[in-house]
């Protein structure tokens, strides 16, 4: 493949343009950049002098965005940012994006990491049990892997994949290591799906195994939880009623985008005991999805990756 082109296919793109509403002279934060594909239509829509902050923790994804859309990087109206979402003040204050109209956040991996399997994010082609987004990151899944406990490894199976047999499938991978590393993808697929009947079409039994290592490694959850209140803080900052929209692909990360906007779209967060309110808290934002938004059927048929896609989108309140 070519350095400058990307796989991905922007997950509800529309639905997203629609909520965020891009205007011309906007100010906009792409936390996940990726293959550029929402960076690009927020360029499109915001034209000819809106701007993109675009940041990705995966310096690869820059490369071939930065390849792809020199032209608007030299009319600097997209600035290119290698850093994690969970520093979005900081990385916005260096790129003199002090206050924005809209923010999204596209989670987890992009398919141009996906299909790499030198990346380890696939069960589908064996490759090295890697799974770093930001490749400068000190621990891998092949060092989880091998060196967790077995309470440790169902505990992570457990906790960010929801799987059901996590303690057994730590036990196998603690008696498979004992006779080799366990160092890539393959292995810990036959490890995790082992004595699981697989139908071909339905989800692989080794998809959670892979799901919870991911986000271990990666810290998705703690780093999801950091990012939140900095986007408020942004689009408060930006003074125009901005908008931020999230698309999760799992349960565990929409629980922490509900919970965030519920908490932010209530005035009193007091326990329901309390006889008055005592925490002062007021509301910041206005829910715009009462509902996560689901793709639609055709989306799916032409872009399975989209079918554990789920959007919720706010806007500000000014006071
Ligand atoms: C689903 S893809 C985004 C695709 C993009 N919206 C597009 O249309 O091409 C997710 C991207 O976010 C990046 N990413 C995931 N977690 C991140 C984090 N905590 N900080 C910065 N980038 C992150 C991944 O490296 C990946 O490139």
């Amino acid at each position: 493949m070519n350095r400058e082109q990307t796989q991905h296919i922007p997950v509800m793109l529309d639905a997203v343009m629609e909520y965020l509403r891009p205007t011309p002279g906007g100010h906009y934060i792409d936390g996940t950049l990726g293959g550029g594909g929402h960076t690009s239509e927020l360029l499109r829509l915001s034209a000819p002098d809106g701007c993109v902050l675009g940041i990705d923790t995966d310096s690869r994804a820059q490369e071939r965005v930065k390849a792809r859309l020199r032209e608007e990087i030299a009319q600097g109206r997209l600035v290119l940012s290698h850093g994690n979402f969970a520093d979005m003040e900081r990385l916005a204050r260096e790129a003199n994006f002090t206050g924005v109209e809209g923010i999204l956040l596209d989670l987890g991996f992009s398919s141009d990491q996906m299909d790499d399997p030198q990346r380890g994010f696939a069960f589908s082609a064996d490759g090295p049990l890697d799974m770093r987004l930001n490749q400068d990151l000190a621990i891998n899944a092949t060092d989880i892997v091998n060196s967790a406990s077995e309470e440790e490894l169902a505990d992570i199976f457990w906790r960010y994949g929801e799987e059901r047999r996590s303690r057994l499938i730590a036990r196998r991978i603690v008696r498979e290591r004992e006779k080799q590393a366990i160092t890539h993808t393959g292995q810990l697929a036959s490890i995790a799906a082992a004595g699981v009947p697989y139908k071909h079409g339905a989800i692989h039994p080794a998809t959670r195994v892979f799901q919870a290592l991911r986000i271990a490694v990666n810290q998705e959850l703690e780093r999801l939880e950091a990012v939140l209140p900095q986007m408020l803080a942004l689009l408060q900052a930006g003074g125009k009623q901005g908008r931020l929209a999230i698309i999760s692909f799992h349960s565990l990360e929409d629980r922490i985008v509900k919970a965030f906007l519920k908490r932010e779209a209530t005035d009193c967060i007091c326990p329901p005991r309390m006889p008055v309110c005592v925490c002062g808290h007021k509301a910041s934002l206005r829910i715009l999805t009462s509902k996560p938004v689901f793709p639609t059927e055709q989306e799916i048929a032409s872009n399975p990756r989209a079918r554990s896609a789920r959007l919720r989108a706010a806007q500000v309140l000014t006071e």
